[in-house]
């Protein structure tokens, strides 16, 4: 899969079952068999479907007990944190803290959403990122010095969730309602290629003639698209006619998130983000991640329409 070919090493999947970690996993323990021979998926349940699909691929399913987490990471060389963020914010410390005490040379914060470094929400932030920030903040902090390679890697909206009316693609209807502007930008990447996007980055990082070339926030975009452009692709691919285009008011959502002082709902948090540009990746690290695209295909709009 990558030139870093000589490397072996063991990799453990905390929250691997999950939406985006079994996709993880799964790039892992087929596309990256080979470098990663030891794949540890941990469950809270190794008697899930989910679980037992993954050990017939040839990970070994391990039992999370974040209280004997530290232990459960010895000899571990790579840890890439799936864990939702409806985990409270002390226990997704606790499972840092142990990442750190481990000793691992790699480890991705669960993050895969929007780069922080590209958003304003001055005065209205949202309250799971925010989370994100201030852990990510203080698992750095801790890590200086200790070895551990921490990597955030920013995908935007994965492309399996974006094509549904809550964030204004009604293919049903052939409606399409984005805030602001039809035109604007933004970015959405397949959770497969997240996948590959990990194992691609950890070998990098795990190879001392190429960790230096790894940045410590990696960003990633499958495809950048508009509303106006996915309204094309979307005729084009089911040959009907190109749909209608509402343009809501952006400015008025951007006050209404303002007004509810971090209650807003998530949604909204995006279709803002969106609308203000701030998920445009089209400067990003898919040239680091995967050079020439000679590792995968990026997956499309068009691809997953078609799919
Ligand atoms: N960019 C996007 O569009 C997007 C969308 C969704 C999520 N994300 C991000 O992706 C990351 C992973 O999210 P996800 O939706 O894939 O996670 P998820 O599927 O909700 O959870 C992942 C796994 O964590 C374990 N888990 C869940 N609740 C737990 C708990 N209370 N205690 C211990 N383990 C628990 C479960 O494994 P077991 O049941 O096997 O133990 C689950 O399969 C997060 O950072 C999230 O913010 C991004």
């Amino acid at each position: 899969m990558s030139s870093s070919s000589n490397i072996r090493a063991t990799v453990a999947v905390i929250g691997g079952t999950g939406t985006l970690g079994e996709q993880i996993s799964t790039a892992l323990l087929t596309e990256f068999r080979e470098q990663f021979p030891t794949v540890r998926v941990f469950t809270r349940d190794p008697s899930s479907a989910t679980a037992q699909g993954l050990a017939k691929k040839g990970a070994e399913i391990v039992v999370l007990d974040i209280d004997s987490l530290e232990s459960a990471l010895a000899g571990v060389d790579v840890i890439a944190n799936i864990l939702p963020t409806v985990l409270p914010e002390d226990v997704r410390k606790k499972v840092n803290d142990a990442v750190v005490k481990s000793g691992a040379k790699v480890y991705f914060l669960s993050e895969f959403g929007l780069d922080h470094r590209l958003v304003n929400f001055s005065g209205y932030e949202q309250p799971e990122w925010e989370g994100k920030k201030r852990l990510a903040a203080a698992v750095r902090a801790q890590a200086k010095g200790s070895g551990t390679k921490i990597i955030s890697l920013y995908t935007s909206v994965f492309l399996e969730i974006l094509l549904g009316p809550y964030l204004g693609f009604d293919l049903e209807k052939n409606v399409y309602s984005p805030y602001g502007s039809a035109s604007q930008k933004f970015s959405t990447t397949a959770k497969p290629d997240i996948g590959r996007a990990v194992g691609s980055l950890a070998l990098l990082a795990l190879d001392s003639s190429t960790v230096a070339t790894v940045p410590d926030e990696v960003r990633i975009a499958g495809s950048t698209v508009s509303y106006e452009e996915v309204r094309d692709i979307v005729s084009s691919v089911k040959g009907v006619p190109k749909g209608e285009i509402e343009v809501l008011d952006l400015d008025k959502l951007e006050q209404s998130l303002r007004d509810q002082k971090g209650k807003g709902s998530i949604l909204d948090y995006l279709r803002l983000s969106v609308g203000k540009g701030w998920l445009d990746h089209s400067d990003n690290d898919n040239e680091l991640v995967n050079p020439g695209r000679k590792l995968w295909k990026w997956k499309t709009v068009d691809d997953q329409l078609r799919a």
